[in-house]
Formats: C-alpha cells, structure tokens, sequence
C-alpha cells in the first residue's frame, strides 16, 4: 500500500452499498464535511434505493459516482482516478454481498472495483441482518477482510429495521466520523514511546478503607488516545478508574502511589517522553492495616507519611525523557502553575481548574512553557488531548534538534 500524507490531506471516499442504514450516510457525510474532510461519494445501484445521490451531492458540493461506465470521465476509467484521488476508503454500509465480493476479488461494479484498485486503506462498516452476518460464509469473507488488512468497523448490537435484535447494526454515523477523524490525525509522534501515568492512587488505611483524590482518568485517557493516533508507541500506567482502556501498546493498572513509582521506574528509561497526568495521593497511611479496623467512639487520628513525588523522580534521571506535568489547581492558576513548572524544572506544565476540570468531558487547559502561557479555551478532552500533543510534539522537537 501506498504511504499516506496524514500531515495535508483528508480525502475520504464514502462508498455506499444497499441496506436501510444507508440513509444514515447522509449524516455521515455532513459531519464528515463540517469535521473538514473532503468526501468523494460512490453509490452502488443497490444504494439508490435507500438513499438519492443528490442528498449526497448537496451535502459533499460534489457529483455522486454509481457507474462503472461513466461518460463524464475522461479516460473512462473512473475506478483508478477515484481511488488514486483519496487517502483512505470507508464502505458505510457495508453489505454481506459487498462483503463477499470483497473477500473474493470480484469487480463488477464501479465500488467494488475501485476497492480491487486502490493504493490506500480501506475500511467498512457491516449492516446487515443478524442471521446474515453470523452466517459462516459471511464470517469466513469477514475473516479473509481482516487478513488483508481491511479495517472492519462494529457492527453494533441492538434492535434491526427488520424487527429482530441482535448484532449487524452499522456504527452510528458519530462513532464512524470519529474513527475517520483519528485516521487523520497527523502522525506527528510516529516512532516516539510515550509513557503517561492517568488516574489517581488509592493509599490504603485499612482492608476497606483508603485516601483516594478525585480523579476520573479522563483526561489521561484522552491524551493516550491523542498520543496513539500520532502514532506514538503508548504505555499507560493507571489508578483505578472506570474508563475503557486505549488500546495502548503496554497497560499497566496500579492502585498505590508506590505501585505507581516501580511501575515508572521498571518502563522510564525505554520512552522519549513521559506525561504525568495522574493525580497522585500526596500523604499515604503511615500503617496500612490489613484487616479492617473497628469503630469506637473516641476520635482517630491518621498518621500520614508523604508519598515519593513521581514526576520529581523523573525529572531528575541522569537522562530523562522530555517531561510534561500537570496541575489541578483551585485558586492563583498562573502562578501556582509557574512556581510548581520552575521547582520541577519542567520545560512544560498544563494547569486547569480543579473545579471544572474533575470529572468532565469538557476542560480548560492552560499550557506553562519556555514562551510563557497559551490558553486552550473550553473543549471535550479528546479535542484538548489533540491540541496537547501537538504542543509537545513542537516542543519536543525543538529540544531535540
Ligand atoms: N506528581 C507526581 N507524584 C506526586 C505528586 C504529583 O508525579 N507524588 C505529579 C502529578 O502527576 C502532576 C504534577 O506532579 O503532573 C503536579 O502534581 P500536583 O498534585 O498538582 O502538585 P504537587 O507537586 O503535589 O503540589 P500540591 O499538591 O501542593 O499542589
């Protein structure tokens, strides 16, 4: 396969073959518009049925493609020029027969043929009946799709239009938009390893009992994210959180802030840059009990010992990665922020409001570097997390060459 120019272009071609989910393509296409991608459609003849091109060329401000044999294009063979004009391909929805002739090679049509033809990823998304779909010839033609490196995306459990439940529903239009919009995110950490500790810690006082700061993971989780689609090698080492995982090259879950310090020390040395956005308990029971302790009237004090700082650790090896800290902060954001990015002599610190940032989708961030501060005004996490890593990218970069 050709390699992509992730960095200037976003073409996708949106092919569309004949089931009922195929009016929900229109959404797709708007979204897809609105998110900046250039969208080229091709409709199967089965296609029109459920949905007229001209939705779609009002929506993309293109001309929808269905024949193989099309006068309009010069050379008359529009299924090298369309697939050699995009840099990805997504078949939404995908059917079992698209499916099949996919798996096969065949080419008797325009969409299919162009798929035959491409130099670029393809990936689709199965609609289909369940009995369809679990059918041994349709597994088998999925299976075959998946060895040849075809991205298959969902589908989906739930109620069918045929009445029946079960899986075979397309992804919906926001979920899709959202795998298109990661695949085109640039690669601007291709080949760099990225360690990032997200979550709190859990300090133990008793076998039922602990200190715990309040810390979703979100934003952690989010930058991880944001790290894997610029195609960096991610290790993630987490507090207990309830957040399904990235797929990270290397997950480790912990509960302590000494669990978390041996973790970093076991994987620091192998990264290029570590990113410590977990909120790490300060003070740990001087005792941990292991059984749990009985309540009595009087008053019971806690004897607290502080925690190793980790990113301190960090910052301070003979060769440490590029380090980046975060800071939640209540009150004097910019210079709580300066003083703790000076005293931890961090090239980069991102504070925010502990108040608004805890537990949300959405956050301000506020970014403390070399060139003073840049605010990244109220976004989703995942749009903060992007914004982020392209910062220290840039940042990484300079301090490297
Ligand atoms: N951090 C860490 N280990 C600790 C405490 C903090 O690695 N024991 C890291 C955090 O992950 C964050 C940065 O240090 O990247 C700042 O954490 P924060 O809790 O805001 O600052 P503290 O240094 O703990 O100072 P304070 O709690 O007094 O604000």
């Amino acid at each position: 396969m050709a390699a992509i120019n992730f960095r200037n272009s976003r073409r996708l071609l949106l092919g569309i073959t004949g089931g009922i989910a195929a009016y929900k393509v229109a959404e797709l296409a708007r979204l897809l518009v609105q998110g900046g991608i250039e969208v080229q459609t091709v409709m199967t003849e089965s296609a029109r049925h459920f949905l007229g091109p001209t939705t779609l060329q009002a929506l993309t401000s293109k001309p929808v493609y269905t024949q193989l044999w099309d006068d309009s294009v010069n050379n008359s063979m529009a299924h090298i020029d369309l697939s050699r004009a995009v840099d990805a391909i997504l078949v939404a929805p995908a059917s079992a027969d698209f499916i099949a002739k996919i798996a096969h090679g065949l080419a008797d049509d325009l969409l299919s043929t162009l798929c035959l033809a491409r130099n670029c990823p393809l990936m689709i998304a199965p609609a289909m009946n369940q009995q369809m779909l679990g059918n041994p010839a349709t597994q088998r033609n999925l299976t075959t799709l998946k060895k040849d490196n075809i991205t298959i995306l969902g589908p989906a459990y739930g109620i069918q239009a045929c009445g029946e439940t079960g899986m075979g529903r397309m992804l919906e239009p926001h979920e899709l938009f959202e795998v298109v919009q990661n695949f085109f995110q640039p690669r601007l950490l291709q080949g760099k390893r990225v360690l990032i500790t997200a979550g709190p810690t859990f300090e133990a006082i008793d076998a039922v009992r602990g200190i715990i700061n309040l810390s979703s993971g979100k934003m952690g989780f989010a930058i991880a994210n944001a790290a894997l689609e610029a195609g960096a090698e991610v290790t993630l080492i987490s507090g207990p959180v309830c957040l399904t995982y990235p797929a990270v090259k290397k997950l480790i879950p912990i509960t302590s802030a000494n669990d978390m310090l041996a973790a970093v020390k076991n994987e620091v040395t192998l990264n290029d840059i570590f990113i410590s956005v977990a909120a790490v308990a300060d003070y740990r029971p001087a005792i941990s009990h292991t059984q749990k302790i009985k309540k009595t009237d009087n008053n019971m004090v806690l004897d607290l010992v502080p925690n190793p700082d980790i990113l301190q650790y960090v910052v301070n090896l003979p060769n440490p990665p590029f380090c980046v800290g975060f800071a939640a902060e209540t009150e004097d954001i910019d210079k709580n922020a300066e003083i703790k990015r000076h005293k931890k002599n961090l090239p980069l610190l991102i504070a925010n409001f502990a108040q608004e940032a805890m537990g949300s989708d959405d956050s301000t961030l506020m970014l403390f570097d070399d060139n003073g501060k840049h605010t990244l005004a109220k976004a989703p996490k995942i749009d903060q997390a992007r914004r982020l890593i392209e910062h220290i990218a840039t940042l990484y970069k300079k301090h490297h060459s």
